[in-house]
C-alpha cells in the first residue's frame, strides 16, 4: 500500500518517481486512465495552498474529489475518524488526502485501512507533499542537490516543514544548516545552528519558516520588529546572499517578520513557484499513491509494498 505520511516512506527511487512525474505534467503530459478513482480530502486545519493544490490536482487528472467537511460529517456526532475512513472506502474513496492538528494522527490508522493514506500536514510533525515541492523546486533551480547549502530559518520546533525537509535534504547530498531563536531549536539540530549574517552569506537556499503562533503556548518572545532584525531576511541581509542563491518559505508569510514585505516577490524568490510546483507534486503523489504498485512492479522499478 503506497501510503505517504512522512518522508520516511519514499525510498530515493520513489522521490525521483514523483519528481519526475511532475516534471512531466509540467511539460504537459496528460492522464487518461484515472477518472474511475474517487479521492477524500479531509482537512481538520485551514489550509489554502495545500487544500486548493490537491482539488486542482484531482481536477486537472480527472479524478472525483470528495471534500468531507469535519463540521459537516459525523464526526460531529462523535464518529471516529478511523470509522470515518472505513465508511468513505465502502463508499468507494480510492485514497484520502488528510490534513490533522495532531502529531501522527495516522498511527494506528493506517494499518487498518485499505486505501493510501496521502498526509496532507499532521500537527508539528510531517508535511512530505511540502517537501517534495520545495525539492522540485530546488532541483529546478540547481539540478543537482548535492553540495548545496540550505539553511533553514525560524520557528523550526513547531515545524512539520523543516522536520520533513532536513532529513531528506541531507539524504540527497545537500548540508543543512538550522538558524533563528535557539528557543525553537530542537536539540539534535542545535551543533548545525549558523548566525543569521553568516548564514546570508553561505547558503544556496535560504528556507525560512512562518512563525506558528497557533501552535505556540507561550506568547511570541520578541516584538514583531524586533524578531524581524535579530532573525528575519531585512533587505539588508538579502543584499549580502550570493548571487545566485534563492529564497524559499513554504507560506503563508507573516510579512514584515521572517521575510520583508518587499522580498516576498523579489527576483530571488521562488515562493509563488513553490505554490505552482505543489499542483504538479500533488498530482505525481496521487498517481504514486494510486496507481505505481501496479506500474512499477510490471516495470521492475519497486517491490511490492
Ligand atoms: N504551505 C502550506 O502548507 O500552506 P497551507 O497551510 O495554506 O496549505
Amino acid at each position: 500500500m503506497n501510503h505517504l505520511l512522512s518522508m520516511n516512506e519514499l525510498s530515493l527511487n520513489d522521490i525521483q518517481y514523483i519528481l519526475n512525474k511532475a516534471t512531466d505534467y509540467i511539460k504537459g503530459r496528460k492522464e487518461h486512465r484515472m477518472q474511475d478513482f474517487m479521492v477524500a480530502n479531509l482537512f481538520f486545519e485551514p489550509s489554502t495552498r495545500t487544500k486548493f493544490s490537491f482539488e486542482a490536482a484531482e481536477h486537472r487528472l480527472g479524478i472525483k474529489a470528495l471534500n468531507v467537511e469535519g463540521s459537516t460529517s459525523s464526526l460531529q456526532k462523535g464518529e471516529t475518524l478511523y470509522d470515518t475512513l472505513r465508511t468513505l472506502e465502502e463508499i468507494g474513496v480510492s485514497a484520502f488526502v488528510i490534513r490533522h492538528p495532531q502529531d501522527r494522527y495516522f498511527d494506528g490508522l493506517a494499518e487498518k485501512v485499505n486505501v493510501p493514506i496521502i498526509n496532507a500536514g499532521d500537527g508539528c510533525g510531517n508535511h512530505p507533499t511540502q517537501s517534495l515541492l520545495d525539492l522540485l523546486t530546488i532541483q529546478q533551480e540547481f539540478i543537482v542537490l548535492q553540495g548545496l547549502t540550505v539553511v533553514i530559518v525560524g520557528d523550526i520546533l513547531h515545524s512539520r516543514v523543516a522536520r520533513s525537509n532536513a532529513e531528506v535534504l541531507r539524504k540527497m547530498g545537500a548540508k543543512v544548516l538550522f538558524s533563528g531563536p535557539k528557543e525553537w531549536f530542537v536539540d539534535e539540530w542545535r551543533k548545525d545552528f549558523i548566525p543569521m549574517d553568516e548564514a546570508v552569506k553561505t547558503a544556496d537556499v535560504m528556507m525560512m519558516l512562518r512563525i506558528q503562533h497557533e501552535r505556540h503556548t507561550k506568547s511570541m518572545l520578541l516584538p514583531k520588529e524586533e524578531y524581524h532584525q535579530k532573525f528575519g531576511l531585512t533587505v539588508e541581509r538579502e543584499q549580502n546572499m550570493k548571487s545566485h542563491s534563492i529564497i524559499m518559505h513554504p507560506a503563508p508569510v507573516n510579512r514584515g517578520v521572517e521575510l520583508a514585505d518587499e522580498l516576498v516577490e523579489c527576483q530571488r524568490s521562488r515562493i509563488f513557484k513553490q505554490v505552482q510546483n505543489g499542483v504538479y507534486i500533488r498530482m505525481a503523489v496521487l498517481k504514486w499513491a494510486l496507481t505505481t504498485n501496479q506500474e512499477a512492479v510490471a516495470n521492475g522499478l519497486f517491490t511490492k509494498k
